[in-house]
């Protein structure tokens, strides 16, 4: 296996930043291909914890290469801090390359994402206000500007600053905004453009050659494929590809060239912002598992709502991505519960059903069909194999492996590094 994508099986959140950390260690190259800022990725080593939402989780092992790549959006005043931040830590962000093709966020996008959630009587989807949607419809209007964009300031001038306008005359039509003053921006730009200008690189050839190289190349997602805006709870969704598919375009490889696909799956469910959620659970046990879990979102800081697994979305998930293995994490979190709940199908007009509705009105009226299962105890015990694992939590897994028809091939047990086991070699 030389090349291999990390993905998120649910509505995000799944621990794809440690999934991916452990996996760096074993790669030459990370890369991240999606989404942009939104995204919170934590990563605990020893005592100190990391929470990023640009940069490659893979920055945490040294000498490695990390690739942000055409398909990210870039805030460059968010991606100027997560360095400074790194750096201050003591992190070596050297490695780090950036996509000249990868989109921008300005300010205006960030205004935009705000009113548009605000705007009464229309859809709310509880965005995470870091102006992602707004960026994306622009990069598919042809108006976005590109990293590339940024590094020349005669170029930068001429094209932001018509272009700062007309957003800003819209925003202020449409949406009664203040007007953004585009000349001061400029400047303010530039000065990011100049921080980011040794990083950018060829991307597309960085990676293509190191697969031709036969270095192991990790894809880490953003997101999870149910925020998918093809394959997800539409319109419930982000603006990217996080299934599997989008590490092809996010990062110019050939499909021919992926080798295997780990899904992030959480041990159970959690989701942050609106739409529907099948196994939410509503009550104590639900607001226990969120207190233990510290379920709140990395980016925003809102509660996650929380629900039992869900098979029929793992079932999904598999399909879509052509999941190679699952990485369930949080089993940690879930000692102590018993039992535990999996849901196995949905009951949707009195009829079972086994597969993901297509329709949202459809899922917000699907009941989960849920199977008892045994708990384990919340004192997780160290473990280095499987056969560590509490015999409770090893059927809970068997019987995820019998639901999803897909294998388990890691497991995480706490928030630390050392806490992730790998039953079988990855890469
Ligand atoms: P990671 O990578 C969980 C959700 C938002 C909202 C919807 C659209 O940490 O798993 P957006 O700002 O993208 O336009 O919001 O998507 N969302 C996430 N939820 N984890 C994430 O990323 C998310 N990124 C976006 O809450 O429901
Ligand atoms: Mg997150």
């Amino acid at each position: 296996m030389s090349a291999v994508v990390v993905i998120g099986t649910q509505w995000g959140d799944e621990g794809k930043g440690k999934i991916t950390d452990y996996l760096a260690n074993q790669a030459d190259v990370i890369v991240r291909h999606q989404g942009g800022p939104n995204a919170g990725h934590t990563v605990v080593v020893g005592e100190q914890e990391y929470k990023l939402h640009l940069v490659p989780s893979g920055i945490f092992c040294p000498g490695k290469m990390c690739v942000i790549g055409n398909g990210v959006v870039i805030d460059p005043e968010i991606l100027v801090r997560e360095l400074d931040y790194l750096k201050d830590l003591g992190v070596d962000v050297s490695n780090l390359r950036l996509s000249p093709g990868a989109h921008l966020i300005f300010p205006y996008h960030v205004i935009q994402d705000r009113l548009d959630e605000d705007r009464k009587g229309l859809l709310r989807l509880g965005t995470t206000g870091r102006g992602v949607g707004p960026a994306y419809m622009d990069k598919f209007a042809r108006i976005g500007l590109r990293l590339m964009d940024l590094l020349d300031p005669e170029i930068f001038r001429s094209l932001f600053v018509p272009l700062c306008e007309h957003k800003s005359h819209m925003l202020e039509k449409v949406y009664g905004a203040e007007r953004v003053d585009a000349d001061a921006l400029v400047d303010h730009y530039l000065s990011y453009g100049d921080r980011l200008r040794p990083y950018v690189a060829d991307t597309v050839r960085l990676v293509n050659d190191a697969l031709d190289e036969g270095q192991h190349v990790l894809f880490e997602g953003a997101q999870g494929t149910l925020l998918d805006v093809d394959h997800g709870s539409y319109p419930y969704v982000t603006s990217s590809y996080p299934t599997a598919g989008g590490a092809c375009i996010g990062a110019g490889v050939g499909p021919t060239r992926i080798d295997r696909v780990i899904g992030v799956a959480k041990a159970y469910t959690t989701r942050v912002g609106d739409g529907p959620l099948p196994s939410e659970l509503k009550d104590d046990i639900g607001e226990a598992i969120r207190t233990r879990g510290h379920e709140f979102g990395t980016s925003t800081g809102r509660p996650r709502r929380v629900g039992w697994l869900d098979t029929v979305i793992l079932r999904y998930s598999a399909r879509v991505n052509g999941l190679g293995g699952l990485a369930v994490t949080r089993l940690d979190t879930l000692g102590g519960f018993d039992p535990v709940k999996i849901c196995t199908g949905y009951r949707y007009k009195g009829e079972r059903i086994a597969d993901f509705p297509s329709s949202i009105t459809a899922l917000a009226e699907c009941e989960p069909i849920l199977e008892e299962m045994e708990g384990w105890a919340a004192e997780f015990p160290p473990a280095e194999t499987e056969a560590d694992l509490p015999k409770a939590c090893r059927e809970y897994l068997k019987r995820v492996e019998e639901l999803t028809n897909c294998r388990i091939s890691m497991v995480s047990i706490g928030r630390e590094r050392t806490q992730t086991l790998a039953l079988e070699p990855i890469f």
